[in-house]
């Protein structure tokens, strides 16, 4: 049995009471992450931004709105966590201030919308890893999983950066996935490991490709 924490979900950043800054995120994958790993025995954390699914049964489930209360969760459950899967499209940026009230449309001056950086979790994970597995997601836009993919040897721009965030955030594994993987329940991806293994997923059901990873990463 291993302690496993998994985040998901999109953050949410306030611009003021009523909008909102955020990602494209459905939360399945990270869901089906989660329910994967119970299946298979572990005790799991689901730590979660806001989704319209239901946290699979026999989680401990941790909802968060915006990428500051998700670090504070998950700072707190990493304690006493084995491997962190870290799932979650947190936001990067925030607005400096939460506007009291509602902006309305005659506002004057028009709103200019001023951004700070939001924490790197995952990055913060890294610098004090000790013997944890550590897990990270990298969706970038031209990742392509065919015969000119990762599985052809040939370093790619999509397949650079995720091995660049990989050495970056000091992970061990990261899984890289294309925006397909935002929307509907298949997709494809690829998990690097440190130790430079490369291994494919094609056009898998979430959940498929779930348990596949939890099997990799997590093990028995
Ligand atoms: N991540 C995080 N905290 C952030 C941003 C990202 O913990 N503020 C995590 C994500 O959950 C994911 C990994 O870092 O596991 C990579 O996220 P990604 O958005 O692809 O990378 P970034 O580091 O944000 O780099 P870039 O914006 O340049 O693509």
């Amino acid at each position: 049995m291993v302690r496993v924490l998994v985040t998901a979900g999109p953050t949410r950043e306030p611009i003021d009471e009523v909008r909102y800054l955020s990602n494209r995120s459905s939360g399945r994958m990270g869901y089906a992450l989660a329910e994967a790993a119970r299946r298979a025995g572990h005790r799991v954390t689901l730590v979660s931004g806001p989704t319209c699914i239901s946290p699979p049964a026999g989680v401990r489930f941790v909802p968060v709105t915006t990428a500051e209360e998700m670090r504070r969760a998950v700072r707190r459950v990493v304690r006493v966590a084995d491997a962190v899967l870290m799932c979650a499209a947190v936001a990067d940026w925030r607005p400096r201030t939460r506007h009291r009230g509602k902006l309305r449309r005659e506002t004057r001056p028009k709103p200019l919308l001023r951004l700070v950086p939001n924490p790197d979790i995952l990055a913060e994970l890294g610098r004090r890893k000790g013997s944890r597995t550590l897990v990270g997601f990298a969706l970038e836009p031209g990742a392509t999983f065919g015969a000119r993919g990762p599985l052809a040897g040939r370093l790619g721009p999509a397949e650079r950066n995720a091995r660049r965030k990989l050495r970056r955030k000091n992970l061990d594994w990261i899984v890289l996935n294309g925006p397909e993987a935002l929307e509907g329940d298949r997709t494809s991806a690829a998990a690097i490991a440190r130790d430079g293994r490369v291994l494919v997923f094609r056009n898998l059901r979430k959940a498929a490709l779930a348990r596949a990873l939890v099997g990799l990463v997590v093990g028995k």
